[in-house]
Order: C-alpha cells, then sequence, then structure tokens
C-alpha cells in the first residue's frame, strides 16, 4: 500500500482538523513577523489553518488528499486562505519550493517561506533539505518524539523516533534557537527552532 493509501484510510473517519500544535502556539510572538508559512506533512491541518488565521501566506503539504480536503473544507468555513500541495516528500530527490511550485495552482514563494513547520514526520533528507525551504533568517519549527517515548508508548514505532540529542544535527545549515528535549504530557519529544543564517 502507498503512503498515500495508508494516510487516506488513516484519515477516512476524521472530519475536522484537530487542534494545532502547541509548540508552534508557544511561538506566536516569533512567528509574527513571518509573512508566509509551510507546514510540511502537516495533515488535516490544524497548524496550518492557525498558522493562516495569523495571516500568514500559508501553504500546507501533505501526501494524504483525503487530509487536505478535510482542512480546505475547513479554510472555507473559517474565511481563510489556505494553499495545499498533496505531494510524497519522500520521494527522492527531495521536493524543494521550485519543484512545490510546479504542483501548486498558486504561487510558491519563489525563494522560500519565512517559517517552516514539520512536525511528528520524521524523514531524516527532509529535514537536511529544511533550509532550502527558508528565505534567509527564516524560521523552522521541528517536533518530534524520541526514542525515550517507546518507554511509555508504542507508538510511534522506532523508525519514526529520533535518537536523543540528533534532531539539530539533522536540520544541517540552521542555527538553533532553541532545543529542548523531554516529556510533554505523556510523549517524549525533541522540539527544535532553528533560524536560516545569511
Ligand atoms: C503523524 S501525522 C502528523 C501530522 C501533523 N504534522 C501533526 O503533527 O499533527 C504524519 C503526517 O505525515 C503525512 N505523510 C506521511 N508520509 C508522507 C509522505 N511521504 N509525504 C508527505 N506527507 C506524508 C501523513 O499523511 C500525516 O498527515
Amino acid at each position: 500500500m502507498s503512503a498515500a493509501d495508508r494516510w487516506d484510510a488513516k484519515y477516512a473517519d476524521w472530519h475536522e482538523p484537530g487542534s494545532p500544535s502547541d509548540f508552534v502556539v508557544g511561538y506566536a510572538e516569533l512567528l509574527a513577523d513571518c509573512p508566509t508559512a509551510v507546514d510540511l506533512a502537516g495533515g488535516a491541518g490544524g497548524t496550518a489553518l492557525w498558522l493562516a488565521e495569523q495571516g500568514m501566506e500559508t501553504t500546507l503539504v501533505d501526501v494524504s488528499e483525503r487530509a487536505l480536503q478535510i482542512a480546505e473544507n475547513a479554510a472555507a468555513e473559517r474565511g481563510v486562505r489556505l494553499q495545499t500541495i498533496c505531494t510524497d516528500l519522500e520521494a527522492d530527490p527531495v521536493p524543494t519550493p521550485v519543484t512545490l511550485s510546479r504542483l501548486a495552482a498558486l504561487a510558491v514563494p519563489d525563494g522560500g517561506w519565512h517559517a517552516v513547520v514539520c512536525n511528528n514526520f520524521l524523514h531524516r533528507p527532509l529535514l537536511g533539505a529544511l533550509r532550502g525551504f527558508l528565505v534567509p533568517d527564516g524560521m523552522a519549527f521541528v517536533q518530534i518524539a524520541t526514542v525515550e517515548n517507546l518507554i511509555v508508548n508504542a507508538r510511534p514505532r522506532r523508525p519514526y523516533l529520533v535518537e536523543l540529542g540528533e534532531l539539530p544535527e539533522l536540520c544541517s545549515g540552521l542555527d538553533t534557537i532553541s532545543f529542548d528535549e523531554g516529556w510533554f504530557g505523556q510523549r517524549h519529544e525533541a522540539r527544535l527552532v532553528a533560524r536560516r543564517p545569511h
């Protein structure tokens, strides 16, 4: 089964986008200076819709048509603009703003976005390519469960978890602004905010 089929099946009984990431919302002040944002593997759009509601030109990328449809319906109901792109972010080579722009009916910013979010989706080559998604001084927000999470939770399974201390290394070419690793409620997560240098 393809990733698209697998995730469409998971979203089959979803009807709402879900809540925005508390990690991202916690950086509302920092994000207030960002005119554009993209949420990579952003699912049914809980976080992307919140970004759009803050006034950012927001793009939501995911492999699941079903998830994007839920996000688009919610955007229409709330009266916010949200661009969606359905694509496989595990493709080789990793998509770039330029390749994504070929898929989008609306424009993808040429030089990249001011903020990139990538939460709960671990594809190491994508994290290594985040710099290319950002304008100079643009910021990345990445939140992924760590291997410690297995002590309490059977899922996500091992392949979808970062090693302790691994996340900043994966996001090469970005300067760390803040890196936290620990228990956030019932989940053990790595949370990174990083900036693209000039
Ligand atoms: C665990 S969910 C996380 C959703 C959202 N980022 C969040 O934190 O709530 C993983 C997301 O990755 C998407 N996904 C899985 N494989 C993908 C791929 N190869 N390319 C793009 N998106 C993918 C799924 O459709 C799903 O929405």
